[in-house]
């Protein structure tokens, strides 16, 4: 822990809010913080795209700026971008989805922020598969709600068995959690798994959650199950997600929403006190991205589908990680043997071969003896990377 951790966490000062305590110290900052101390890293470690924004969007924000399109926009959001949203997640799911569906937030982070907050409550306990991506638990902790964690495992590729979702459900359930494709594993939950719990959670009056914000970074032609194509209402579900991944944009910071409009109406009027609206530029990219030549998106899936495979042969070969084949996102969670502490590994093999994973316990508690692997950067970086993983993890001993 770096000395800024050490003030956030153990200060006694009175003035903080208890329930920031919540906030778990940030594996990978400190991952990054002590790569950024070293020279010749290879980062495995970035959760975000690599390839450059297509120009046509950074030309609308350009456009934007210069037509002065720089005051705030309708609270909802942008009623061009609204709309845009409202026909391509129609078209998309076969699901009629109108623009009073849709909230326009900053990122699919505020749109996270907004849903678990807002519902998260004492005594109400939220179903998250562990690992996960590291915001849920203590959004949902901090409003003082309560995480009943399902694990999963490298073995079964990280994949959810919806009869232990189904079976977890108790009194208290108020909502379950669902990140498909997955940050940390790249699983992709079947059509069968996501039908299954989201009618049984209608069924039982239970909300799901989802973050789908790397639905279109999908491998293998594989059919993408979204919670929008397998419920027969919104009542019970909202969607979160962004432009961040599927046309990287992560910096420009515009995600949304998707839920009833009685939600809607409700989120709308939080989202004012938290962040007012998104920001209106950035919007008019969103426009641009949707309406323009999306090529770019088959272009990109290519690119990381082949990095995946690369990827998948190079854990194959190394001693003691058991790999899988991840099916979206771009991300790759193999496990350690058992009780081996990956945090240990991922700090050792960072300082002694210079390339940086994130260790598992980032992503939740059963979890320990897994690293993080990234594959948002190029096949070269992959070959190098693993032509120093791979003889450091030869000459270790985990028994
Ligand atoms: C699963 C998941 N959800 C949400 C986010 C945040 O997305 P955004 O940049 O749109 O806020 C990320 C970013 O890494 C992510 O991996």
């Amino acid at each position: 822990m770096n000395r800024l951790d050490f003030d956030f966490y153990e200060s006694e000062d009175p003035v903080w809010n208890p329930a920031l305590l919540t906030i778990p110290v940030p594996g990978i900052r400190k991952m990054v913080n002590l790569a950024a101390t070293m020279d010749d890293v290879i980062h495995l470690s970035i959760g975000q795209p690599d390839a450059p924004t297509p120009p046509h969007v950074i030309q609308a924000t350009i456009d934007a700026l210069q037509a002065g399109q720089t005051g705030y926009t309708m609270d909802a959001g942008l009623p061009e971008l609204l709309e845009a949203l409202a026909e391509y997640n129609t078209e998309r799911y076969g699901r009629p989805v109108s623009p009073e569906n849709i909230l326009v937030t900053t990122g699919a982070t505020e749109a996270i922020y907004l849903a678990l907050t807002a519902v998260s409550a004492p005594g109400r306990e939220f179903i998250v598969p562990d690992p996960s991506f590291m915001l849920y638990a203590p959004l949902i902790r901090m409003n003082g709600g309560e995480v009943k964690y399902i694990p999963t495992r490298a073995e079964n590729n990280h994949q959810l068995d919806p009869q232990e979702v189904i079976d977890a459900i108790d009194s208290n359930t108020h909502a379950i959690i669902l990140n498909s494709p997955s940050n940390p594993t790249g699983t992709v939950y079947p059509r069968e798994t996501v039908e299954a719990i989201v009618q049984e959670a209608a069924y039982r009056g239970i909300y799901v959650l989802s973050d789908e914000v790397y639905d279109h970074l999908i491998y293998d032609n594989l059919d993408y199950a979204s919670v929008l194509s397998c419920c027969s209402d919104l009542d019970h579900v909202m969607i979160m997600s962004s432009f961040s991944k599927t046309f990287s944009m992560a910096g420009m910071r515009i995600g949304w929403l998707i839920a009833s409009q009685g939600a809607i109406r409700k989120l709308r009027r939080y989202h004012m006190f938290t962040t007012t609206v998104a920001n209106t530029p950035c919007q008019w990219a969103g426009v641009a991205a949707l309406r323009g030549d999306r090529s770019y998106v088959a272009n990109t899936v290519e690119t990381y589908r082949k990095r995946r495979d690369r990827l998948v042969e190079l854990v194959n070969r190394t001693p003691y990680l058991e790999g899988y084949v991840p099916e979206g996102a771009f991300y790759l969670f193999p496990a350690l043997p058992e009780g081996v502490n990956g945090n240990n590994v991922a700090l050792r093999m960072l300082r002694e071969t210079g390339v940086c994973t994130i260790a598992g316990d980032t992503f939740g508690e059963s979890c320990r003896n897994a690293l993080r692997i990234s594959y948002a950067t190029s096949i070269e970086n992959i070959e190098e990377a693993f032509e120093r993983i791979i003889p450091w993890m030869e000459k270790q001993d985990f028994g």
